[in-house]
């Protein structure tokens, strides 16, 4: 686990007043009856609209902007009680709908100079923002470092600390040919006075190698983030773009997992019970600027020292044996290529879209 405090700079009086303080620095006695969760669903700023449309011509996505915005929906969800706000994944800058080589060739520059980076001045207004509304954040990012760019997420507690910080382990399809692969540590549960949280992102509540380790952790509440999602029955969306498919995921793990789980998008957001239902939902063809945040309360009360794991229950040790005495005897026990970290050097983008002509759509330089 991470645990990282925002420097002493520009808060040194809030913090000397937070640690004298046990948890908050603003509701001091949180009411475990209700935990108010909002759920960002706006666009970020620059954003190609409506929700399916992938034309980025003249686009630069604005992270100064986005972050402006995120500040101000964060402030307005504190003005409602909110206790927790949590973004969509790559949220900040803005996720690169239909990512493929034209747009890496024309695009990617401003994508990495618009990526956060922990440890900056947007990274520290995140921070500031927690504190200053007495809230938890969840973040989703595209965060650079100095050589590549990451799809990240963050749960920041109300005093600003970092708890947890970790990058999605194997971005999907194209998206691995802009971002670099996570590591596995970054899979953990967070205890929180409102029970124990876990995140994960998007087409990760598809596989079993992110579900099951968080799983087998008993979560109480789950925070999926996801890109974007138009409605469902939206004819023109791709399988894995469908509302049906990713919320039978969502729904799935909801399932499994016996959290609360939380489908959080650009356009359609939702709140899932433990048993499937619907608790709460915002259709993306609401105006967003009518309803940028869904809101959904939340009992947690009963969520206080549950147990962190459950050696008898079906995520757990015994039965990950079980998957591996089942493999089936035909099929070889190696571990091939699909599993190796894939890193994309910051340098070797640049190349390739120095070197692609738009005309022949073919580049002098090898996409990383
Ligand atoms: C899609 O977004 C681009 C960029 O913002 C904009 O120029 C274009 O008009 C949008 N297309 C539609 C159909 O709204
Ligand atoms: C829960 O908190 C919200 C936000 O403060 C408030 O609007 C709502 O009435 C509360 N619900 C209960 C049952 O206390
Ligand atoms: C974004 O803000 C930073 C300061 O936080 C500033 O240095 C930078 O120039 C700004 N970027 C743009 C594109 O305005
Ligand atoms: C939280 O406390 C800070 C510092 O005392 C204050 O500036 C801020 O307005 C408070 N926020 C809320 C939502 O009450
Ligand atoms: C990133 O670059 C900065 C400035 O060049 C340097 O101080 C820092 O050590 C680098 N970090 C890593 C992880 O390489
Ligand atoms: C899906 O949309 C079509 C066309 O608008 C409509 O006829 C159909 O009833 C819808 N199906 C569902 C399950 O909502
Ligand atoms: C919240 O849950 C606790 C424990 O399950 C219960 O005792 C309490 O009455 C509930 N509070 C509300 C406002 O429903
Ligand atoms: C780009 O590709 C087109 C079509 O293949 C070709 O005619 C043109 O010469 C290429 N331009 C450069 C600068 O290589």
């Amino acid at each position: 686990m991470l645990s990282t405090t925002l420097g002493a700079l520009l808060l040194s009086n809030l913090l000397a007043v937070a640690q004298s303080t046990p948890i908050y620095q603003n509701a001091t006695t949180p009411d475990y009856n209700n935990l108010t969760i909002a759920i960002v669903r706006a666009a970020p700023v620059n954003w190609p609209m409506p929700i399916l449309n992938k034309t980025w011509t003249d686009v630069t996505l604005d992270l100064n902007g986005t972050v402006t915005y995120g500040v101000e929906l964060i402030a307005q969800a504190a003005t409602k009680g909110a206790n927790l706000v949590v973004f969509p994944e790559t949220w900040f800058p803005g996720y690169p709908k239909g990512n493929d080589n034209a747009w890496i060739a024309g695009h990617v520059e401003d994508y990495i100079a618009n990526s956060l980076e922990i440890g900056s001045e947007n990274w520290n207004t995140l921070l500031s923002a927690a504190v200053s509304n007495g809230v938890y954040l969840a973040l989703g990012f595209s965060e650079k470092t100095n050589s590549s760019i990451y799809m990240a997420q963050a749960l920041i507690d109300p005093l600003g600390n970092v708890v947890l910080h970790r990058h999605k382990v194997r971005p999907s399809g194209g998206e691995r040919d802009i971002w670099s692969d996570g590591t596995l540590d970054g899979l953990e549960v967070i205890t929180t006075p409102y029970g124990r949280w876990g995140l994960l992102e998007c087409w990760e509540h598809y596989h079993p190698t992110m579900t099951f380790p968080m799983q087998a952790q008993l979560e109480n509440l789950h925070i999926g983030s996801w890109p974007y999602q138009p409605d469902f029955n939206t004819s023109a969306a791709l399988y894995w773009e469908a509302a049906e498919n990713n919320m039978a995921a969502s729904t799935i793990y909801a399932i499994n997992s016996g959290a609360t789980t939380l489908f959080t998008a650009v356009g359609y957001s939702a709140v899932i019970s433990s048993t499937g239902e619907r608790l709460a939902e915002e259709k993306a063809v609401t105006s967003m600027s009518e309803a940028p945040l869904l809101y959904y309360n939340m009992n947690t009360t009963a969520m206080h020292g549950t147990d962190a794991y459950d050696v008898n229950s079906e995520q757990s040790w015994g039965v990950l044996k079980e998957i591996e005495a089942a493999w089936a005897y035909y099929i070889p026990k190696v571990t091939g290529t699909y599993v190796l970290q894939k890193t994309v050097e910051i340098t070797d983008l640049l190349a390739y879209a120095a070197g692609y002509n738009f005309t022949s759509g073919t580049s002098t330089a090898a996409l990383p």
